[in-house]
């Protein structure tokens, strides 16, 4: 059972993007290496990971602008870039605290435990699947398999995985975070 992040949040005042998002020079070379591994007239195959180069520029999150600017990038209907985004969860389609904790619940992990991981997690933060705390550092999201099932059970924080967890050292994850960024 996954809670599910992706509705495409409508444009707010609190869009980061609001003014219009606009990659950096540096994410524009890395758009034209991108269009680079596909053929000029299938620009479209480059759409997986301009989103995920659009979701690291633009705080972790695309926003509806964003979705609209990546489909100018390429070329394509914003409604082709919306049926993407909404179908792969990776995708967060709003904010995220500055640490996204992903649990994996899948049959694997669920087989080692992942419930509890999950329980203790949801206590120190103090909030559930699909919530961010107040102060905006941490979001705990519940996902399907991360694809390192042989070390189950495991949790993906922002761009690293910890396997073989207990709640225990689970929790002593999150302690660390707290320390380094308080
Ligand atoms: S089931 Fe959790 S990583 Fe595969």
């Amino acid at each position: 059972m996954t809670t599910s992040m992706n509705a495409i949040t409508p444009v707010s005042e609190d869009d980061p993007a609001a003014a219009g998002p606009c990659f950096s020079q540096a994410a524009l070379q890395q758009v034209e290496q991108i269009f680079r591994r596909y053929p000029a007239d299938q620009r479209r195959s480059a759409l997986l990971p301009l989103l995920h180069l659009a979701q690291r520029e633009f705080g972790g999150w695309l926003s509806r602008q964003a979705l609209d600017y990546v489909a100018g990038l390429i070329g394509l209907a914003p409604i082709r870039v919306y049926e993407v985004a909404t179908f792969y969860t990776m995708y967060n389609l709003k904010p995220v605290g500055r640490y996204h904790v992903q649990v994996c619940t899948n049959i694997s992990c669920w087989l080692c435990n992942s419930d509890a991981i999950a329980q203790a997690l949801q206590h120190k933060l103090g909030i559930g699947f699909a919530e961010t705390t107040p102060d905006q550092r941490f979001t705990l999201t519940e996902v399907e398999c991360l694809g390192a099932c042989v070390n189950a059970p495991m949790m993906q924080i922002n761009d690293d995985y910890y396997e073989n967890l207990t709640p225990e050292t689970a929790v002593a994850v999150i302690d660390q975070m707290m320390e380094v960024s308080p």
